[in-house]
């Protein structure tokens, strides 16, 4: 086991419980009676009833107190900042640089509000017009919206494009299937399935890409479209993609790429030359924005021309040097989400991709395809590790292996394994492998971010975990040691009477129920 890493563990109480009443950590600047003067009194619209009598027990806490409250929590942490994160399942996890965390804090940007009239957010405008423009150069697409809020709601807003599309066409009702592959993101069924089609799943052939003859065996005059991840969450990617746009087409139907994790193909792959109608990038995984729980994101969906009159209201438009938000779109699909998105992203990914330029940009992906290839290099190193397709053997990004024969020869299985990574100063790193098709899964990422130290860091301690497992089973079984929370009591997520109680939990405890 690693000798350096030992995480701090503080007995933290709860910021309720720590201070002493009248202690201040911030002192505002305007007396109390002053700013009365100024403001309207702001109970005044709340019915007496509805006041409280008591003033809150909010905490009463010194500053220095309440930032050694933080920094504490804050060791207790193995967050983007202080380990070497290989991505949690299909979550990338790169480094997204500080500079642009400067930018989005600047007053020009942060004190912003979406209602503001046009006239006063011309910059703002003008950067989601030509973060606009740049996706479009780098996917080969005509337009984009910036407004869904996540990955998977730029796949359902793209599979509502093509429901509105073939409805246009008269054809809304026969066009009702949309195919994916069971390898390709979980949303990308899953969005299409919300947007009302049903969906037709493609399993991978011996090369761990579906074959063109289960393809052509999936489509026919039912057939809305395709949507479809590549390289899959496998890693592996698809080299007969332009005939399978082709054969799609013919159809009838329209094709989306998932380009979600764009890290391995940015500058050298682009939607339009494989064929494909409709895409999206995930802002907040490849083009600079802390991803997963660590803030808001952006699903960038993309379209060509024909599909423009489609996309969600409003979009940005430049006439002459003044920017301006289009409302007025008879046949968009609707709002996606609020105003135009979440701008900061926009300013950030803007920022990123203006710092790199396109020689920076394909680099990326070159650096990303070098690290995914060491990686998987090393990890043959790993007891007990195998590559569930074998003649693919040169994964393009984030690549899906199996610990299966660990598992059978030891008892210890890839979650094992990733909770005692956090013994060596590693996020644990398998999360998300949705479907659970490939057998004790893990899907890791290299990213671009991460040098050669970095790798050869991890895979070692990937090679020792499974030595150890080899010679003393309990012993991670039990792990990890070194950290402020050993093992978290996972069962509680499989009791519905231990949910917290919201009206979302009620809804699936009575799924589960069956009501
Ligand atoms: C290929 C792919 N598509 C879609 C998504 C979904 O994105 P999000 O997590 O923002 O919904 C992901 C996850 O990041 C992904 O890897």
């Amino acid at each position: 086991m690693s000798p350096q890493f030992q995480q701090a563990r503080w007995s933290e109480p709860l910021l309720s419980e720590i201070g002493t009443p009248g202690e201040r950590g911030y002192v505002p600047t305007a007396p109390e009676a002053e700013i009365a003067a100024h403001a309207p009194d702001p109970l005044a619209a709340i019915p007496p009833a509805f006041r409280r009598a008591t003033a809150p027990a909010l905490p009463q806490v010194a500053q220095p107190q309440l930032l050694r409250h933080f920094y504490r929590l804050s060791q207790e942490t193995l967050g983007n900042d202080v380990a070497v994160d290989f991505g949690l399942g299909t979550c990338t996890m790169k480094y997204s640089p500080k500079v642009n965390e400067h930018l989005v804090r600047m007053p020009e940007v942060q004190d912003l509000h979406p209602a503001q009239h046009e006239d006063t957010v011309q910059g703002i405008l003008e950067v989601l017009w030509r973060l606009e423009q740049m996706l479009c150069a780098i996917s080969g697409l005509d337009r984009f919206t910036l407004q869904p809020p996540s990955g998977s709601a730029a796949v359902y807003t793209n599979a509502s494009i093509i429901r509105a599309y073939h409805a246009s066409r008269g054809e809304g009702e026969q066009r009702d299937e949309i195919v994916s592959s069971v390898f390709s993101h979980p949303c990308d069924q899953s969005g299409p399935w919300s947007a009302g089609f049903k969906v037709v799943e493609l399993y991978p052939g011996p090369n761990g890409y579906p074959e063109l003859d289960a393809l052509k065996a999936a489509l026919s005059n039912r057939t809305a479209g395709i949507v479809i991840t590549n390289p899959e969450d496998t890693g592996i990617y698809n080299p007969h993609i332009a005939e399978f746009t082709r054969l799609v087409h013919e159809a009838g139907g329209l094709c989306v790429y998932d380009q979600a994790n764009a890290n391995g193909i940015l500058g050298i792959a682009r939607a339009r030359e494989a064929g494909f109608d409709l895409c999206h990038f995930n802002m907040h995984k490849t083009f600079s924005s802390p991803h997963n729980g660590m803030g808001p994101a952006m699903g960038a969906s993309g379209v060509k021309e024909e599909l423009a009159r489609f996309l969600p209201a409003p979009v940005v438009e430049r006439r002459g040097d003044r920017f301006e938000l289009d409302w007025n779109r008879p046949e968009s699909i609707g709002k996606i989400r609020s105003f135009v998105g979440n701008a900061q992203i926009a300013v950030r990914s803007y920022a990123w991709i203006l710092a790199l330029g396109p020689d920076g940009i394909r680099e990326v992906a070159e650096t990303a395809v070098l690290n995914a290839n060491y990686l998987a290099t090393r990890l043959r190193e790993v007891p007990g590790m195998s590559q569930p397709f074998p003649t693919s053997n040169t994964p393009i990004e984030q690549f899906r292996w199996s610990l299966e024969a660990l598992r059978e020869e030891t008892g210890v299985g890839s979650a094992d394994v990733s909770r005692n990574l956090a013994d060596y100063g590693y996020q644990p790193v398998f999360g998300s492998h949705h479907p659970f098709i490939v057998p004790e899964p893990l899907t890791p990422e290299a990213s671009e971010s991460f040098s050669k130290e970095d790798i050869d860091g991890w895979a070692d301690a990937m090679i020792d975990i499974a030595k150890r497992a080899q010679t003393d089973a309990d012993d991670v079984l039990e792990g990890p040691y070194r950290n402020a929370c050993r093992r978290i009591d996972a069962a509680a997520l499989d009791d519905p009477e231990r949910w917290v109680p919201s009206s979302r939990a009620e809804r699936t405890k009575g799924a589960v129920r069956g009501d």
